[in-house]
């Protein structure tokens, strides 16, 4: 039999990823010291307390039912966690919902929500599934440049009259992926009111909300006064306590939308292994002094990649937060021939930015999940490369 994937499967099967997969394969069949700066996975351990929960629980015959949906523990730990990072209030029965990862939530919003002919602002450059989902869910798509002349913020009085009339949600990320800039207050109050008047959900995704350098404020867009009236705010246990694995994390804000998401969601998972749920409860619940310990050694890493990048001619935007480094490439190059080329003369593998949108052409962004000494040496490898 002739098995062909859908059209759905096929606009979305050609991954970046896989092609740097496979360039990355070719180098190390070369004997090529390969340094992955790609895919976006914490190298760093998670910690002791969430590993002792997890082999506790796991030893438990009686926990490897059904979960169906996150035990009460788990909420009430999210709503302790947000109070005690944002100040913000949540009530842990209604405002908020476990997920698996926060992947599954960006992934089936919009089914839940959207239906063909709904229109989806969505930033551009931007994490892949916000588009996907949007695409799998048969709405349409307007992209909101992010450009760096605005301080990479979308400009909301530029979207058209006649698509805010069809939209019924948008997107954003502050700090974001791959565009790494953070968002003021004023910005999220401008979104909250905008939202209102046009009537759309707004779904903030805050999955790096704990990966905020120099001591800037970590905004939650739930802070802003009106926001959970039209609005949600994923987040996410993979990359503030570095349990990517594990495939835990949540969204809070609209009760309503909230259990729209709910209701999509319990026809298609029966919830995550229970001990995956306490490990996360004590994550959120435990000791606070490893966000500030991991926070320095991001920082660490970034000056040492920025620092080494510059020595070698290639100036590159600071990061104010995440796990990346959104970096303009210098002229000459499309993105793509930098990052291959990259590959084949050094093995540093990079991702080339028009992989998150057309506005990232120009652009590559590097993932810091490496340790310093390795980052020295790409920084190195790739400064050579240039000169
Ligand atoms: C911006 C952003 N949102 C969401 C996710 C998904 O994270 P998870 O599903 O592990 O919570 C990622 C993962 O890299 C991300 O970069």
């Amino acid at each position: 039999m002739n098995m062909v994937a859908s059209k759905k499967t096929e606009r979305m099967a050609t991954s970046i990823f896989t092609e740097l997969a496979d360039k990355k394969r070719e180098a190390i069949k070369k004997g090529m010291d390969v340094i992955d700066l790609s895919v976006g996975s914490p190298d760093l351990p998670p910690p002791p307390h969430v590993v002792d929960t997890i082999v506790k629980y796991s030893k438990d015959t009686t926990k490897y039912g059904y979960t169906l949906k996150g035990i009460d523990e788990f909420n009430e730990a999210a709503a302790y966690f947000y109070k005690e990072r944002y100040g913000i209030e949540l009530n842990p029965e209604r405002e908020v919902l476990q997920l698996m990862g926060s992947q599954d939530g960006l992934a089936h919003l919009a089914t839940a929500m959207i239906d063909p002919g709904d229109y989806v602002l969505v930033p551009d450059p931007g994490y892949p599934i916000y588009e996907q989902g949007v695409m799998i869910a048969g709405g349409s798509i307007y992209p909101m440049p992010l450009l760096e002349e605005n301080n990479f913020l979308p400009q909301l009085h530029e979207i058209p009259l006649e698509i805010l009339h069809k939209t019924k949600m948008m997107i954003i990320s502050y700090p974001g992926n791959p565009v790494t800039a953070l968002a003021n207050k004023e910005f999220f109050e401008e979104v909250v009111a905008f939202a209102k008047k046009y009537n759309i959900l707004v779904v903030h995704d805050f999955a790096y909300s704990e990966l905020i350098f120099d001591q800037n404020p970590q905004i939650s867009f739930m802070s802003v006064q009106g926001a959970k009236e039209i609005g949600i705010e994923f987040n996410s246990l993979s990359k503030t306590f570095n349990m990517a694995g594990c495939r835990i994390g949540y969204a809070v804000g609209n009760e309503e939308a909230l259990k729209i998401l709910a209701s999509f969601k319990s026809n298609i998972d029966y919830g995550i292994f229970y001990p995956i749920q306490m490990a996360a409860v004590s994550a959120l619940t435990g000791d606070f002094s490893v966000l500030q310990k991991q926070v320095e050694e991001y920082e660490k890493r970034r000056d040492i990649l920025i620092s080494g990048l510059a020595k070698g001619g290639w100036q590159v935007a600071n990061s104010p937060a995440t796990m990346f480094v959104w970096a303009k490439i210098p002229s000459g190059w499309t993105s793509r021939q930098f990052a291959f080329e990259l590959i084949e003369k050094t093995g540093v593998v990079v991702v080339p930015g028009d992989a998150f949108g057309k506005q990232g052409e120009g652009y590559v962004r590097m993932a810091i999940v490496q340790s310093p000494e390795n980052l020295e040496k790409a920084a190195k490898g790739i400064a050579e490369f240039l000169q």
